[in-house]
């Protein structure tokens, strides 16, 4: 089976994406084909500043890296070096409907929060088409926010199919069905952009700082606590079963301090990262090497991307033929 996955360069990974999406990235590799890029070419439509994408999608490659990835066995690229997307986008744009782009939640949402109604971000679903159905995937593993966009290529797949015949497949979204939502320390969901993030990568004193800050209520310390709260919840990720309803038992027992909740989280979160946070510094030292697994990753994907590009292009009457 062939997984594919796209990831935006938009900022440092907190435990959230990592428990949501990387992790399940990195054990795809052991089963399946799995093609993952950097989705630099997307986060034009949110971000302006040159320098800061180029830094964000090094970044991303060195944390995906840093994870287990490992560029031997699965492709790994950076979106801008295989161009040839943007002539798909192209040729899907002119079988989609604008009905079907109006409807997309995240072209809605992202206008509501004030961000300039570009055609780009209109677009952003036609690229993800074109980017997904280039290699003709199994499966595309995303988080639920993303499933309306898998089933606009999906929707466009047909489309193009029915003007000139068969080349793609119709892909389906893939949501882990064991994928918890991660909460953040606020006890919202964790994100980027809601400043709540446990951020893996960063340095000691300031995952201290964030663990700590997790909120609680103020029930004094003898009272049972609720073994539901956001810090429980975080706890879960580093525990076994049975670690899990024995510290459940304590927080219903009464007379456990979150203080200690917090203390003990943080030994076992940076005993869990602690290999991918040696590995990521390791890798901040050879920026050269995350090129080089970028560039050869550039090979390879065109390589799979070519025969359904050159498809599409024929059965569109494109080029001499
Ligand atoms: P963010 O909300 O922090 O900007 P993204 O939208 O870039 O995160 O999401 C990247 C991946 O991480 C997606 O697959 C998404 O489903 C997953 N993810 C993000 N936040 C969480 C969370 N709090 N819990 C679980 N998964 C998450
Ligand atoms: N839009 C996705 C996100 O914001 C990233 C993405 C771009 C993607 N192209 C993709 C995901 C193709 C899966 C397949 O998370």
């Amino acid at each position: 089976m062939r997984i594919l996955s796209g990831i935006q360069p938009s900022g440092a990974l907190h435990i959230g994406n990592y428990f949501g999406a990387a992790r399940q990235f990195v054990a795809a590799q052991d089963e399946h084909e799995a093609v993952y890029f950097i989705a630099d070419y997307h986060s034009m439509t949110t971000l302006r500043d040159g320098p800061e994408r180029r830094r964000l999608t090094r970044a991303l490659a060195m944390d995906y890296l840093a994870f287990g990835l490992d560029p031997e066995r699965v492709v790994l690229y950076r979106q801008s070096d295989l161009p040839e997307v943007c002539e798909l986008m192209w040729i899907f744009s002119s079988v989609t409907p604008m009905g079907l782009l109006e409807r997309a939640h995240a072209y809605k949402e992202k206008v509501a929060q004030g961000l300039p109604a570009d055609s780009g971000l209109f677009n952003y679903p036609v690229l993800m088409a074109a980017d997904i159905l280039i290699f003709n995937p199994d499966r595309v593993p995303v988080g639920q926010d993303q499933k309306q966009h898998v089933e606009i290529a999906r929707d466009v797949a047909g489309r193009f199919n029915h003007a000139y015949g068969e080349v793609f497949k119709l892909p389906e979204p893939y949501i882990p069905p064991e994928v918890a939502i991660v909460p953040g320390t606020d006890g919202r969901k964790m994100s980027k952009s809601y400043d709540n993030a446990v951020l893996i990568f960063a340095p000691e004193a300031e995952l201290k700082r964030q663990v700590m800050g997790i909120v609680t209520d103020s029930t004094p310390l003898e009272d049972p606590k609720d073994p539901d709260g956001a810090v429980f919840q975080v706890y879960n990720l580093f525990a076994s079963p049975d670690e899990q309803a024995e510290m459940a038992e304590r927080a219903r027992a009464g007379g456990l301090g979150y203080g200690m909740v917090k203390k003990e989280l943080l030994a076992r979160l940076l005993a869990y990262f602690g290999p991918m946070r040696e590995r990521r510094a390791a890798l901040e030292a050879h920026p050269d090497h995350v090129e080089d697994v970028l560039c050869d990753g550039a090979g390879r994907a065109r390589a799979l991307a070519a025969p359904v590009l050159a498809a599409a292009r024929e059965a569109a009457g494109l080029g001499r033929g």
